[in-house]
């Protein structure tokens, strides 16, 4: 799917929120649980450390204050909210929904509430799901929320997939705006590759074993994820009729830095323009674009005017790519 934005209403964000659990997971603890190192993993991801939830903290305690935070940078009530996505493929159940739970302490009656899964991707089909309904008019004030914690999926003793995974949470408040915002999507999915990154034993479907650990055939993800990194970008840029000198800040979803090197290069973004936080959270699933773009905000690299673009990939396996004129003042809170 590929689109781009009509003229007529603007939407943009305005306001935008993250929450990480306070609990700091260095590369040298995981080597307790399984046979890695800080040298392998910082070579061949970039990562140094990520946050881990504890016991008592489940995607609702992460998402919560984080959609605080946007609302409050955007100045708007939970009960003036209409739409509520939360992107995530660990809700705190399968129902409620974590939407729902988060519309319910927002005191956001009047929003339609749900959950939407599409693995790592998940918060660019959310941000595109959120701009469709309020430029269609069916909504005027939508919370889109990406996160996951992710460590509750952890094989504790599968080295390939336990040393990339972090637990976080980002939120964005979308509005009409009167000056450009959003500007076009690319959103797409193979079934196909499904099996490259998958939970199997989480659903109706019966497995001989139950299995409710993540398992990844990292290599072929590995190769997905360059390919479609470049691949989306392009399209959603020659659709919008841009080229990749109009970006001023890429945000590639934050899974591996040689992926993002690599889509770095081949897309032609200098180092300057791209926002990396790999190092500090992992691969945080939906939380990794919001986290990046309130890190890039807080750097003060994200500026009225600008033009980002955002590109997500993940389980399904999905990608999606949004660019966007950025019209928010001021850090995330
Ligand atoms: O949102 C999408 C989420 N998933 C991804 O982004 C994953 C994409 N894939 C990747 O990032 C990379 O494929 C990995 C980081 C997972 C693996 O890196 P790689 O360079 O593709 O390594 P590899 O799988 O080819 O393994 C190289 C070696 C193997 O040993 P041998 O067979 O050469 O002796 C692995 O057994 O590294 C070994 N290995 C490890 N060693 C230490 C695999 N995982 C680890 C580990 N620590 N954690």
């Amino acid at each position: 799917m590929i689109g781009r934005a009509t003229a007529g209403l603007e939407v943009s964000i305005t306001g935008l929120g993250c929450k990480v659990p306070e609990r700091v997971m260095t590369n040298d603890e995981l080597s307790q649980f399984v046979d890695t190192s800080d040298e392998w993993i910082r070579e061949r991801t970039g990562i140094r450390e990520r946050r881990i939830a504890s016991q008592e903290e489940a995607l609702s305690d992460l998402a919560l204050p984080a959609a605080r935070a946007a609302l409050a940078q955007a100045g708007v009530e939970g009960a003036e909210i209409d739409l509520i996505i939360v992107a995530t493929v660990t809700p705190d159940m399968a129902f409620p929904s974590t939407a729902a739970i988060v519309a319910d302490a927002l005191g956001a009656t009047d929003a339609a509430a749900y959950d939407l899964s599409a693995g790592c991707t998940g918060f660019m089909y959310a941000l595109a799901q959120g701009y469709g309904m309020l430029a269609g008019g069916l909504a005027r004030r939508a919370l889109v929320i990406g996160g996951d914690v992710l460590s509750r999926l952890f094989d504790w003793t599968d080295r390939s997939t336990l040393v990339l995974f972090g637990d976080g949470a980002g939120a964005v408040v979308l509005e009409a705006v009167p000056q450009q915002g959003f500007i076009g999507f690319e959103l797409g999915a193979d079934g196909a590759g499904g099996e490259s990154l998958w939970l199997p034993g989480s659903g109706s479907r019966i497995f001989d074993e139950a299995d409710r650990h993540i398992k990844m055939n990292g290599r072929e993800v590995f190769k997905f994820a360059t390919r479609i990194l470049v691949q989306s970008a392009e399209d959603v840029l020659a659709k919008c009729e841009l080229t990749i000198d109009d970006v001023d800040l890429y945000i590639p979803h934050q899974a591996n830095v040689r992926i993002i090197d690599h889509a770095t290069r081949k897309l032609g973004v200098p180092s300057d323009r791209v926002v990396i936080n790999v190092d500090r959270y992992g691969n945080t699933s939906s939380g990794s674009i919001p986290l990046a773009l309130a890190d890039a905000l807080a750097d003060d690299r994200l500026r009225p005017g600008m033009v980002v673009l955002m590109t997500g990939m993940g389980a399904g396996l999905t990608w999606g790519s949004a660019i966007m004129r950025w019209t928010m003042d001021g850090a995330a809170a």
